[in-house]
């Protein structure tokens, strides 16, 4: 068995990332590993339940009841846990505001938890460089960096670890990755919901903070880093700060869609921006005067993320001597229907030399089938694993908040209307991601 016997702990288990996620995903990993003779799953949190009524609460097989258990609080946790077995790791998973990480963590200190700790801990970390920095020295206080696991869910997203696949474990696409041959990267998250019942979170934090600060900045660090010199998490980690050492963002717009400030939990008066469109450069020699697009936003027209690697445009010359040539692209499809597109110029049969586009796919539903792995299923198994490569160190949080600190709650706002993409600014000629919609249905 490649996993030590394990007590999990859910802090905050009877909300709602408890039932719909993780003891579903927790229910997959005990089935696929076999873990139920050596690990057990406790849930803790303020509410007064007994194990019958705990595991009520929960849609799961028999088998995953049995070994399903509830502690009301920390205090008494320790002993509790020893009396269930001998376990050689203690994981708890902070389904908890962020404002209580901190305190939580002292508690678990102070309840005599030291070296078989680990935290999993969700975003926002923080929300500013100042409060990042805060949160992790805070949880540095009571367990070691190597013991903290914050989840980014883009990390486990089979299409963007495969960027890394596609990057590294391809020869041809090597030479051409820098901004000799590549014009601009344009990173697109578009949602169609809007704030929904999130309100006040949202108008505390905004697109900026909610998306860009983590999701898309950890997908711009794996799209243009240096290659690892191995998986490991520590390598990984040094290629990315490399990344985020070097960029500086050059342009921001913010805007927000009408109607939101009447939604529950929005001041009146918000000027939290729903959509955001910002320029990024990236100082180093591989990526030298290349722009960055990345835009991202709620209630727009369509629900799709999607990186454009733009490259330049051929000479003049023969074909292209009109300029009527498209220059090639690839779009890694990130959701919905995972997959990459090529785009090409082709002939079209016949005695002339008409040239059309083409697009030469891989589509992750046609060559694998219906195989992409639930996100938590597979961080909560990394984290029994100790692998953290797909988690988010303290230095990344804190440099990508910096960088991003520049332009949050900053400059004016402008509206769009619900259901629409916002043009009245466009900072790049962006893509029409639409076209790729179909490409992988
Ligand atoms: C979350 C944000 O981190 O990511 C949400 O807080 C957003 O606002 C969500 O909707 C998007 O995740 P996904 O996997 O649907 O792209």
């Amino acid at each position: 068995m490649r996993i030590p016997g394990s007590a999990i702990v859910i802090l905050g288990a009877s909300g709602d990332l408890a039932k719909r996620k993780l003891i579903p995903a927790l229910a997959v990993i005990f089935e696929q590993e076999n873990l139920f003779d050596s690990s057990v799953i406790i849930g803790s949190g303020r509410t007064d339940f007994n194990d019958h009524d705990f595991r009520g609460k929960f849609d799961v097989h028999g088998k995953v009841k049995d070994i399903l258990f509830y502690h009301k609080g920390i205090s008494g946790l320790k002993r509790y846990i020893e009396q269930k077995g001998n376990f050689s790791r203690v994981i708890f998973f902070f389904a908890l505001p962020p404002s209580v990480y901190s305190d939580t963590a002292k508690q678990l200190f102070e309840e005599g938890f030291r070296d078989e700790a680990r935290l999993i801990i969700e975003k926002p970390f923080g929300y500013d460089y100042e409060s990042a920095k805060t949160i992790n020295h805070e949880l540095h206080e009571y367990f070691h960096e190597s013991q903290l696991f914050r989840i980014d869910h883009y990390l486990a997203k089979e299409a963007i670890q495969n960027i890394l696949v596609f990057r590294f474990a391809n020869s041809i696409f090597y030479p051409v990755w820098n901004s000799r041959y590549i014009k601009e990267i344009q990173i697109n998250a578009s949602e169609k919901i809007g704030v929904e019942e999130r309100g006040s979170y949202f108008d505390r934090a905004g697109i900026i903070r909610d998306m860009v600060q983590n999701h898309l900045m950890q997908l711009l660090c794996l799209l243009t880093m240096e290659a690892p010199v191995s998986l490991d998490a520590e390598d990984i980690r040094i290629q990315k700060l490399n990344v985020l050492k070097v960029l500086s963002i050059t342009d921001c717009m913010r805007y927000q869609y009408k109607g939101y400030r009447e939604e529950p939990g929005i001041a009146p008066d918000s000027p939290t921006e729903t959509y955001a469109e910002l320029v990024l450069s990236i100082n180093n020699f591989r990526w030298y005067n290349m722009p960055v697009y990345i835009r991202a936003g709620k209630a727009l027209n369509r629900k799709g993320t999607e990186i454009c690697i733009l490259f330049k445009s051929l000479p003049r010359l023969l074909f292209n001597k009109s300029g009527g040539i498209k220059p090639n692209r690839i779009v890694f499809k990130i959701q919905p229907s995972e997959g990459i597109i090529l785009d090409l110029s082709g002939k079209i049969p016949g005695s002339d030399f008409f040239i059309s586009e083409t697009k030469m796919k891989f589509c992750y539903h046609d060559v694998f089938g219906d195989v992409m792995q639930e996100a938590y299923q597979k961080l909560l198994l990394d984290a029994l694993l100790g692998d953290r490569t797909l988690f988010v160190s303290a230095e990344e949080t804190e440099l990508s908040w910096e960088k991003i600190g520049q332009v949050l709650d900053s400059g004016s706002i402008e509206y769009y209307e619900k259901g629409t993409m916002p043009a009245t600014h466009p900072l790049t000629d962006w893509i029409d991601f639409e076209d790729y919609e179909t490409a992988c249905g």
